[in-house]
């Protein structure tokens, strides 16, 4: 496993586990366990993915099986923007997280999305960190312009960027931008999410064979080699065994260049955050009278 010196000076796995989507808390709790049998040590849920408790458990369970200890383990959870009024809502959301996955303290905790009152969601965040129920704190879905005037003008700089990352949607330029404020990039949707159909592609099925690997892999190898955190989501035993299995093999400058050339810029990403709509959707607004009455 490799790993990642974020601005605290944490050590970050470079490959973890994701659990969106994984809504039946047994298939979230038996998933997690097999992922951390199989040495995931990066677990990554959310307080709206409704899992924290589900996640929890498996770790508890994990470090009673002897598996492994607290220490090993690398738990990453998000506040989600219900929970971003104010400080006071921040601080009772960062509480509800410690509070379901019952591990005592969260490794890395994220700002979900960049709406409603993210700089006194922040201050609060900044202050679990001061006092050691977060080790880490970090943004979700901050684009460039918006990770920029944060960096700029927040005390402390997020240690982390968890934003969608892959072949279809490169993000070069973001990254560049993330990196010159020592923020480390990490991918959602590694493997497409489900969408674009990456593992009948001709040309990542060549390259996986040079290798002796699959596509998954492959795209898997593509983002860790270029810096990038993932966090592929899988409940099949054979896949979290297979998307772990990346450790092995390097790819060339042409093969990365290869699959970098599938970007498709803003039109390959799933979530549109530029898009007035889709931020009326995530705040929960069902129109725009209603945004406009609010
Ligand atoms: N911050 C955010 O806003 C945000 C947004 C989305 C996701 N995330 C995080 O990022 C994680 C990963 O993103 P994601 O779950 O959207 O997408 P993903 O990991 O790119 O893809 C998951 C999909 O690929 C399938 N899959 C997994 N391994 C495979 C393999 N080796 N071969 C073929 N198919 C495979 C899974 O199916 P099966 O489960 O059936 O195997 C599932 O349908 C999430 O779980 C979540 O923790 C964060």
């Amino acid at each position: 496993m490799q790993h990642i010196t974020l601005n605290t000076g944490a050590s970050m796995p470079m490959l973890g586990f994701g659990v969106f989507q994984v809504r039946d808390k047994q298939e979230c709790e038996d998933s997690v366990y097999e992922a951390i049998r199989i040495g995931y040590r990066l677990i990554d849920t959310a307080a709206v993915y409704t899992n924290e408790d589900a996640v929890g458990a498996a770790c508890r369970r994990a470090i009673a099986d002897g598996i492994c200890t607290r220490e090993d383990l690398f738990v990453t959870s998000k506040l989600w923007v219900t929970d971003m009024n104010d400080y006071d809502s921040a601080m009772a959301g960062i509480d509800a997280s410690i509070e379901k996955l019952g591990l005592g303290y969260i490794d890395l905790y994220l700002q979900h999305q960049s709406l409603n009152d993210y700089f006194s969601a922040w201050r609060a965040m900044t202050d679990a960190y001061r006092e050691g129920k977060l080790r880490n704190i970090g943004v979700s879905n901050f684009y460039p312009n918006i990770l920029t005037n944060f960096c700029e003008v927040m005390e402390v700089t997020p240690a982390v960027n968890q934003v969608e990352l892959h072949p279809y949607y490169t993000q070069e330029a973001a990254i560049d931008n993330m990196r010159a404020y020592g923020v480390v990039p990490e991918a959602w949707a590694p493997l497409g999410g489900g969408r674009y159909n990456p593992f009948e592609d001709e040309g990542f099925r060549a390259i996986a064979e040079a290798h002796g690997k699959t596509v998954g892999q492959v795209l898997l190898r593509w983002n860790i080699q270029r810096g990038v955190v993932v966090i592929p989501k899988s409940t099949h035993a054979e896949r979290i065994a297979e998307n772990f299995d990346v450790w092995d093999f390097e790819l060339t400058d042409e093969e990365m260049a290869f699959v970098a050339s599938h970007d498709m810029g803003y039109t390959g990403s799933r979530a549109k955050h530029f898009d007035p709509d889709f931020v009326r959707m995530v705040l929960g607004r069902d129109s725009r009278k209603q945004a406009a009455k609010s």
